[in-house]
């Protein structure tokens, strides 16, 4: 048994050690070595004669400047300060993809179109769309101010026989910043990329093994949108095509900075979003590509998982020592090796014996059980989903038609073609409970792993060739990077059907496209136990938040290497303020769940756990505003102080809301961190320790810090709700009162919200079942009311105490750095506050006292 669990760990480590592979730069790859350099020179014109302009669509004729080859070039106006530009061949012979918006956008018609003999001004609302027909450039402005513009002298169609490729360049007149292009381990702030510089961005899903800090190269995510922010406005791009993509920036052109596409294949089909705030161009990408649903409330509170859950017993032992030992946990996971010879949905005979009986015992702890499933299958006669998917015709093939095999977990295995409907239909089958043995709700979510997808195939940069062909003949090329949607979108479906729609799944995916936030979380994949990898967790989730994707984490603790105690402790308390809280390592290292620790390092990851619970009311707040209107949960600092100049860079900083402000600590043995404070000198930052201390927005500011605890701030102005009563789970907590903590202005005034629902089913969409409320303090009176006319009842917001803090003040009225609480337990009528139920729908008020 020891030997063949060691030969076990040898290879697992071996095959995903990856030491030989050869990631490609931009000089290897021919799209980006042909065109990096491109000359800039006229190729097209628009030729105005026949242009058309009808239902909020201009299609014009555009030519080469040879006049030899016709194309179309299409602008469309869309709701709410979106534009659609479309440039294709007239005989087009483009891949098209679908499933990534959500839903068909509806164009609305044009208010003027004013032609000249140079070009044609599109009018709608506030904005104008010029499209200049020689030298050919498309302008957008919002409100008279150029925003965006499309270059036409670095637009190249290409038609090659089995791919696509083309090439444009754009320009951000207002920006200074340029954001996106997920996903990268870089600053959240594009950097200026060029030929003796940096490689441009590569947007293409690959499973990029022992990821460095700081680099350009692709990752597991692949989110082609890209905004430009300046302290005035901000503008945004979305490129709905899911080929590989190199993106070449440059912050200090003339005209404001730019970004070059080489793009392998596929349409041009490019959503301008004219914003003109941060906020707005986040909500027009979201209102394009969708939101997540409301997660189920467990996963929003803490996951144990670890390459090594090895039996069931493991499980039963793990979940047992976390509640001897006080730590709260929600979700228990596993990895491969749950499978009987990863073979996904099957258990491992000998040490998964009796799954039902896991999970009844986890259900008998309110805990649930996260398990791991890949999209590839292992070649073995007899293994039911293989046999199925060959005889279905379901795989993914080579150009001659041959079934593609190649290396995965189990050895020779192939991928199942979810682009097929049927292949979908399938797979989404095998999560009903009948075809998957031994499973119960308990197994309340799943693991979509290595989905990019990852090869174990070093010649192939570990991913899929470009030219394996999907169902109806589509090329690999056209459809790469959204291949991980079309499998979350089933095992979604798969869920949902299990449990006949009733509960929320919930589904962990690595690789991700735009879209994929409609049905799955993701996380940052295989970081390493190093310091650096702290701030880069809240860049990169940032990055994602800013482009739709708000359900984001990084592997607590580091999934290569062993974390000093120092840096677990970190790791813990930075990850607890990401929206995706999950400890994992890899199998090779060691053990690291929070009991195993001397009591001191344990008493830190139990605060830093502990603080991650007070503060679920406003996780799950923020993420039904999310679902609400398309916002981010964590937020650059940009996000909320966008004229601030000093704060565009800022990374290793987040908020979370509008409310609390976090600063990872990225370094060991520091005593103290510098802390940006945004919003000027008459905005202050509360502690969250609450021992009194607070500090104005005037920028940077040194904090010192301590082992116990990473800077967090409350936002004077806010009502900050959380829940205090210290419990196992999540789901312990449904029916805890809240603990309010209104930072009153100088006015007296503070202001907040709440969200309550049943926590776990769709109800709050499907029949409005919830209740959103909108909380004012005046001093000690507080007025609630819920925010529109959904069904609250069952959602009573019961409080338990109220705690408002203001800043002292010495003898002149001047600031002492200090702060006051008062607590009310009790009303006016001297009834205590958690006898009082506050029902939703009318405003109401309470005195306190
Ligand atoms: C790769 C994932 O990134 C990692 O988290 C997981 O543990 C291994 N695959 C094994 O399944």
């Amino acid at each position: 048994m020891w030997s063949q669990t060691c030969f076990f760990v040898l290879s697992a480590v071996l095959a995903y050690a990856g030491d030989d592979v050869l990631y490609k730069n931009c000089s290897l790859v021919e799209l980006c070595n042909q065109n990096r350099e491109l000359e800039r020179q006229d190729r097209f014109k628009v030729n105005p004669e026949g242009a058309v302009f009808a239902n909020g669509l201009a299609s014009f004729r555009m030519q080469n400047v040879e006049e030899t080859e016709d194309f179309f070039l299409n602008v469309t106006a869309l709701e709410g300060n979106v534009f659609r530009l479309q440039v294709e061949e007239r005989e087009s012979v483009r891949y098209h993809i679908q499933h990534v918006l959500d839903g068909d956008p509806t164009p609305i018609n044009f208010d003027d179109v004013q032609l000249s003999l140079q070009a044609a001004d599109i009018i709608v609302g506030n904005n104008r769309v010029t499209v200049n027909y020689s030298p050919l450039s498309v302008e957008f402005y919002e409100n008279e101010v150029l925003q965006f513009v499309v270059e036409g002298d670095r637009l190249t169609l290409e038609n090659e026989d089995l791919r696509h490729p083309f090439t444009f360049g754009v320009t951000f007149p207002q920006a200074s910043h340029l954001y996106g292009l997920h996903e990268h381990s870089d600053h959240l702030a594009l950097r200026t990329t060029e030929p003796n510089g940096a490689d441009p961005y590569r947007v293409r899903t690959i499973d990029y093994i022992n990821y460095e800090l700081y680099s350009t190269m692709a990752m597991y995510g692949a989110i082609p949108a890209l905004y430009g922010h300046g302290s005035n406005s901000t503008s945004g791009l979305f490129l709905h095509n899911a080929a590989e993509i190199w993106v070449e920036i440059t912050n200090e052109a003339v005209g404001g900075p730019g970004a070059y596409f080489m793009v392998d294949s596929g349409a041009f089909d490019l959503f301008v979003l004219l914003g003109p705030s941060i906020t707005d161009v986040v909500r027009q990408y979201t209102s394009l590509t969708g939101v997540a649903h409301l997660p189920p409330i467990w996963s929003l509170g803490y996951h144990q998982c670890r390459w090594g859950y090895a039996n069931q017993q493991d499980v039963q032992t793990v979940i047992a020592a976390m509640d001897i030992n006080d730590f709260p946990i929600d979700v228990i996971w596993l990895d491969i090796q749950h499978t009987q010879d990863m073979k996904f949905f099957t258990w491992n005979t000998q040490n998964f014996s009796d799954p039902f009986a896991m999970l009844q015992n986890l259900s008998s702890t309110n805990r649930y059980l996260v398990v791991l499933s890949d999209c590839h299958f292992k070649m073995e006669e007899g293994y039911f989903v293989y046999d199925e998917s060959l005889a279905n015709d379901y795989f993914i093939k080579n150009l001659d038609g041959t079934v593609y095999v190649d290396e995965g977990w189990p050895g020779p295995s192939s991928w199942m073609d979810y682009l097929n409907p049927d292949a979908r239909d399938y797979y989404s089958s095998l999560y009903l409970y009948e075809n998957w043995n031994g499973t119960t709700p308990t197994l309340g979510g799943v693991w979509n792993d290595m989905n990019e997808a990852s090869v174990f195939n070093n010649d192939t940069e570990k991913t899929f060739p470009y030219d394996l062909v999907h169902y109806g003949g589509v090329s690999n090329r056209d459809i790469h990077n959204m291949y991980n949607l079309l499998q979350v979108m089933a095992t979604h479906k798969g869920l949902e059907d299990r449990d006949n729609g009733t509960r929320r799944p919930f589904i962990l995916t690595r690789a991700h496209f735009a879209g994929t936030q409609r049905y799955a979380a993701f996380w940052t994949g295989d970081n390493k136990a190093e310091f650096g990898y702290i701030p880069i967790s809240y860049s990169m989730c940032l990055n994602a938040n800013l482009l739709g994707f708000v359900f984001c984490g990084a592997d607590v603790g580091g999934f290569f290497g062993e974390p000093t105690e120092e840096l677990l402790q970190r790791f813990v308390q930075s990850g607890a303020w990401l929206p995706f809280f999950r400890e994992h390592s890899n199998i090779g290292s060691e053990r690291r769940e929070p009991y195993l620790f001397p009591e001191e390092v344990q008493n830190t990851l139990r605060e830093a756990m502990k603080t991650r619970y007070a503060h679920l009311p406003v996780w799950y707040t923020l993420f039904y505003e999310h679902v609400r209107n398309g916002d981010p949960v964590i937020r650059p600092l940009f996000y909320h102080y966008p004229s601030d100049p000093d704060v565009f860079e800022i990374d290793d900083q987040l908020l979370l809301g509008s409310d609390i402000l976090v600063k990872a600590v990225g370094e060991a043995g520091v005593e103290s961190v510098q802390v940006y404070f945004p919003g000027g000198e008459e905005l202050l930052w509360f502690s969250a320790q609450l021992d009194g201390t607070f500090y104005p927005g005037t920028g940077l500011t040194d904090v010192p810090v301590t082992i116990d605890r990473i800077p967090v701030f409350y936002r004077r102005g806010s009502i900050i709700v959380t829940k205090q009563t210290s419990r196992p789970s999540t789901t312990d907590m449904k029916d805890d009162y809240y603990t309010l903590f209104a930072f009153l202005k100088n006015d007296s005034t503070a202001t907040g919200t709440v969200y309550l629902d049943d926590n776990l089913s769709f109800e709050y969409r499907d029949s409005m079942r919830y209740n959103y409320v909108s909380l004012v303090s005046y001093g000690n009176i507080i007025v609630y009311s819920s925010i529109d006319d959904s069904d609250s009842q069952g959602f009573d917001l019961k409080i338990e105490e109220v705690i408002t803090v203001i800043p002292e003040t010495s003898y002149d009225g001047s600031l002492t750095g200090r702060c006051l609480k008062t607590s009310y337990k009790y009303t006016a009528d001297g009834i205590p506050l958690n006898q009082i139920k506050l029902k939703g729908k009318e405003t109401a008020s309470i005195k306190l006292y």
